[in-house]
């Protein structure tokens, strides 16, 4: 049986693929864009049509699959607009799905994960949630703009630590729990990077990797959401669910340290240092 993948070409679907195709497993790669999913896996797995927001799309995309992971893109902020495609997990007796869900969502319900987990449980379906810490790809993706152009972070996150991992380490522990089904049934897992660090921390490291001098900057969230809405032109709901994030992390929710990561993989998630020298051209 396969393993279906959505978002298979954003930051941890495209890691859970590899991941999966090491372990021997038969992979299926998910997402509105065919051509993309081609493009980045070459003939190394199957590509399949599949929009969360086109219900036609679930049954082709779930024949043959028996384990799923499942995961929000950013742009949909409702859990009401996933809860479609969890319904038909269940009615496709799925063994187990794997939601990318979000550090401290089990006592915070704000975030949309917290209502999707619970709505995997609420319909019985054999579940792995997991959930990371903020992604080290943040800063490499969506906040390289200010990195390369100004020299800036640019991130409403105060004086706050954040216990970053790397994309890649995520993918490798849900392809573990995806690898072993009847191990990991009606578990959830916090995983994150070896240390907490502030954005100035995380301004040094970047500074002292690339030989620029690197500032954060510490925006308010005012500052932030009209910035992004306005200048750079992103999606408002986008927008909105990460200033609720850094309120929560400015509250303390994102620099916990967990030895999850190691208890799935045996391996020490990767530091920041190392995921900024190697990919150092994100930020120069
Ligand atoms: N960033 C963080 O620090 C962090 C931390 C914890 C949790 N998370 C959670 O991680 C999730 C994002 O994961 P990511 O960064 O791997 O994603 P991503 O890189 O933003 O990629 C989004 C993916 O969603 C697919 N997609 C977009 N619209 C779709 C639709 N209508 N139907 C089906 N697929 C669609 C895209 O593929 P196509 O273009 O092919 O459709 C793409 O593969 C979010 O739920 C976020 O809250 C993020």
């Amino acid at each position: 049986m396969k393993i279906l993948i959505t978002g298979a070409s954003g930051n941890v679907g495209r890691y859970v693929v590899e991941a999966l195709i090491n372990m021997g497993e038969s992979v299926v790669a998910a997402g509105t864009n065919v051509e993309k999913l081609k493009d980045i896996f070459e003939n190394r797995v199957e590509v399949v049509k599949f929009d969360f927001e086109d219900e036609k799309t679930f049954d082709n995309a779930l024949k043959g699959v028996n384990r799923v992971f499942l995961m929000r893109p950013p742009h949909l902020g409702k859990p009401e607009d996933i809860y479609p495609f969890v319904d038909s997990m269940k009615s496709h007796s799925i063994e187990l799905v794997s939601f990318l869900s979000l550090m401290g969502v089990e006592k915070n319900p704000i975030p949309p994960h917290h209502k999707i987990e619970k709505y995997i449980e609420k319909l019985g379906i054999p579940y792995a949630h997991i959930r990371p810490g903020f992604f080290m790809q943040n800063l490499s993706g969506i906040h390289s703009v200010e990195i390369k152009e100004k020299n800036e972070i640019f991130i409403p996150a105060g004086n706050s630590k954040t216990s970053f991992i790397d994309a890649a380490d995520i993918g490798l522990a849900i392809a573990a729990l995806l690898h072993q089904p009847e191990k990991y049934k009606n578990t959830a897992h916090t995983i994150t990077g070896p240390e907490a660090l502030d954005y100035y921390e995380v301004a040094n490291i970047l500074s002292s990797v690339t030989g620029k001098k690197i500032v954060y900057k510490k925006p308010s969230f005012l500052r932030y959401r009209s910035y992004y809405i306005n200048k750079r032109g992103l999606d408002k709901n986008y927008v909105n669910v990460t200033v609720a994030l850094y309120f929560m992390t400015r509250m303390g929710t994102a620099k916990k340290v967990t030895n999850g990561f190691y208890e799935l993989t045996g391996r020490k998630p990767r530091t920041f240092y190392d995921f900024a020298r190697d990919n150092i051209d994100a930020f120069l």
